[in-house]
């Protein structure tokens, strides 16, 4: 399907034009039926809207590539958790739980004082974001599965073998060499080239202990075996470019109701930041409920194509000329 354009129809209709495994990266804000706008966030029963969500879940999920990245925002909690084991029972691996913190943006004096003796929860300032993978291969999620793996880095693991081999060293050899030199127990040693959470030594450690004794390899060059082989492995996992205070609490206010045009407009930095960490430049963004168009505002932002789909008319005539305005004038992001 074409990119950088925002469509107008249901978004089940036009899901289903877009390919398998195509899409790197869903991220997505749907009705969460709590009656925002009675034209499109309300269902008549929960079950109803839950075997809706069902169906554009699934679409999302065909579309995505293997080791794409998916996430779903919601803010009422009951319909969410089911929401999200459909989505574990499609095959998606729920890798985070993000809560959006708008603070005390909503408080009422009633409620400070305890005075809305009416509540019978606990009032909500909170909004949710699960964050899913479609894993390639489940088995090779984490770095303990590649770094405790035997097969991964056979070549330098063999490679170090055979240089003990050659030099007439034994394991017990270098451990002795490596605690006098830098005082230290073999904790750290016991994961050099092993098959338990596999390591390469430090640069102050291969040229002070591991190249006096023979190794034939620099560290630059040890270290450039490593590097190929990592990046190998890292192709098989998603894209996570962790950035600072990478936390599942993302302390931030809602803005404010004059600064949106769309009643559920999300904070563009928000979704600025997901698109930055899981996903590459020049990736496709796809978001079947745009609304405003914040999604594509931050996708052009950060480099990336996208593909909206919104419904109602008056928000995809918005989001178009949202998009149109930030291309004439990209100071426009975050305003
Ligand atoms: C929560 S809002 C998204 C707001 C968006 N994140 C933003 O920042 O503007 C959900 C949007 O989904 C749209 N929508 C609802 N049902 C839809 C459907 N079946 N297909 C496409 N869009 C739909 C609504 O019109 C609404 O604009």
């Amino acid at each position: 399907m074409q990119t950088n354009t925002i469509l107008l129809g249901d978004c089940l209709d036009i899901l289903k034009d877009i390919e398998d495994d195509s899409i790197d990266l869903v991220l997505t804000d749907p009705p969460y039926n709590i009656g925002k706008d009675m034209t499109w966030d309300h269902w008549k029963t929960q079950d109803e809207y839950l075997e809706w969500c069902r169906l554009w879940l699934a679409e999302c999920v065909r579309v995505l590539k293997p080791n794409g990245v998916m996430y779903v925002f919601h803010g009422e909690m009951g319909q969410f958790s089911r929401i999200m084991t459909m989505a574990q029972e499609m095959g998606m691996t729920l890798r985070s739980f993000c809560i959006w913190d708008k603070g005390d943006t909503f408080f009422k004096k009633s409620w400070i004082n305890g005075e809305a003796t009416g509540l019978r929860s606990w009032f909500t300032v909170t909004e949710y974001c699960a964050h899913f993978v479609k894993f390639l291969d489940p088995t090779k999620t984490d770095t303990s599965m590649i770094n405790d793996n035997p097969e991964s880095y056979a070549e330098l693991k063999a490679w170090y073998q055979s240089e003990l081999d050659r030099l007439h060293l034994t394991k017990r050899d270098v451990r002795q060499r490596y605690c006098s030199v830098t005082g230290r127990g073999d904790g750290m040693l016991r994961h050099y080239f092993s098959n338990s959470q596999f390591e390469i030594p430090t640069r102050e450690v291969w040229e002070s202990v591991y190249l006096p004794m023979g190794f034939g390899k620099t560290f630059a060059e040890l270290k450039h075996d490593f590097d190929q082989k990592r990046q190998e492995y890292e192709q098989l996992r998603e894209v996570h470019n962790a950035d600072m205070y990478h936390c599942n609490i993302w302390r931030r206010k809602s803005m404010p109701s004059q600064r949106k045009s769309h009643c559920c407009q999300k904070p563009e930095d928000i979704i600025f930041r997901l698109i930055n960490v899981s996903s590459r430049p020049g990736d496709t963004v796809l978001d079947p409920f745009i609304g405003s168009g914040t999604t594509a505002a931050a996708a052009i932002e950060a480099g990336r194509k996208y593909i909206g789909i919104e419904k109602d008319p008056v928000s995809h005539q918005l989001a178009i000329e949202r998009i149109r305005a930030l291309q004439r004038e990209p100071s426009l992001f975050r305003q």
